[in-house]
C-alpha cells in the first residue's frame, strides 16, 4: 500500500507567532486523527525546531522547503543536510519546487545532488517536478517531466528510489486558482509511475508516492485524490490555514 500524503508548503509565509498559531491548530486536530494520511507541514527554515518540538508530541511529520547542494562550509545563508538531520524532528525536505528553478537557477543537475545528500542523511526527499505552460500548449509536457526525471532521480539505486516522494506540480497551476483537472492529474501521475517501472520494476513503482500540486483546495481535492495514481497533495496557499489543509486531508 502506498502512503497517503498531504503536505502543506508554507513558502515565505507567517511570523513566528503565526507559525505558533496555525501549528497549534494543526497539532490540536490530528491529535484525535484516526485516518491514514500522513500530514507533513513545512515551514520556512527558521520555525523548523517549533514545528519538529511539536512533531514530537504530535502525529505530524516536518519538512524542510529546502537544502544546500553543498556538504558544508562557506556557503553563506545556506543550510545543509547535516543541520536538518541533526534536528531529530525534520523528516522530509521539499527539493526542485518551480519557484526555486525560477528564480534561483536550480537545474535537475543541482536538484540531483540535494537528493544524494538528504538520502545519505536519512530525510526523505519530496521530489517535484512539472511543465510550464508553454510546455503544456506545445505537448511536450510528457517529456519535460520524463526528461526532469531522468536527470533527477535515475542515478539513486532501487533502495534508494523508494525513499522518495514525488511531487506533479504544474507550473501554470501553481499559485493560479487553476488546478489540473483530475484527468490530466492522472495521466501525468501514470506517465511517470510507468518510466519508474520500466527503470526500477513494478515493486518500487508501486511503493512511491506521488503527489499532486497546484491549486488544491477543500472544494477540488476529492475529485483529484480519487484518481488511482494520485498519492496525496502538495499544498501551498490552502496549507496557511488549518481548517482548509485539513479538510484537504479529509477529502481522502
Ligand atoms: P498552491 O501551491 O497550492 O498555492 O498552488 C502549491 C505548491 O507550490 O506547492
Amino acid at each position: 500500500m502506498r502512503q497517503k500524503i498531504v503536505a502543506g508548503n508554507w513558502k515565505m509565509n507567517k511570523s513566528f507567532l503565526e507559525a505558533e498559531e496555525l501549528l497549534d491548530q494543526i497539532a490540536e486536530e490530528q491529535d484525535s486523527y484516526e485516518g491514514d494520511v500522513q500530514v507533513i507541514v513545512c515551514p520556512p527554515a527558521l520555525y523548523l525546531e517549533l514545528a519538529s518540538d511539536y512533531a514530537e508530541e504530535y502525529p505530524l511529520f516536518v519538512g524542510a522547503q529546502n537544502v544546500s547542494q553543498f556538504v558544508k562550509g562557506a556557503y553563506t545563508g545556506e543550510i545543509s543536510a547535516a543541520m536538518l538531520a541533526s534536528m531529530d524532528g525534520v523528516t522530509h525536505c521539499i527539493v526542485g519546487h518551480s519557484e526555486r528553478r525560477k528564480y534561483f537557477g536550480e537545474t535537475d543537475k543541482i536538484i540531483a545532488e540535494k537528493i544524494k545528500i538528504l538520502l545519505s542523511f536519512e530525510i526523505t526527499p519530496i521530489y517535484c517536478c512539472g511543465e510550464t505552460l508553454e510546455q503544456r500548449k506545445k505537448g511536450v509536457h510528457l517529456e519535460t517531466v520524463s526528461d526532469q526525471i531522468e536527470e533527477a532521480l535515475f542515478h539513486l539505486s532501487n533502495e534508494e528510489i523508494e525513499n522518495i516522494v514525488i511531487a506533479y506540480e504544474p507550473v501554470w497551476a501553481i499559485g493560479t486558482g487553476e488546478n489540473a483537472m483530475p484527468e490530466q492529474a492522472q495521466e501525468m501521475h501514470d506517465y511517470i509511475r510507468r518510466l519508474l517501472l520500466d527503470k526500477y520494476g513494478n515493486e518500487e513503482a508501486n511503493n512511491i508516492s506521488i503527489l499532486y500540486g497546484g491549486s488544491v483546495n477543500p472544494e477540488n481535492a476529492k475529485n483529484i485524490f480519487a484518481m488511482p495514481d494520485v498519492d496525496g497533495g502538495l499544498i501551498g496557499g490552502a496549507s496557511l490555514n488549518a481548517a482548509d489543509f485539513l479538510a484537504i486531508r479529509d477529502a481522502f
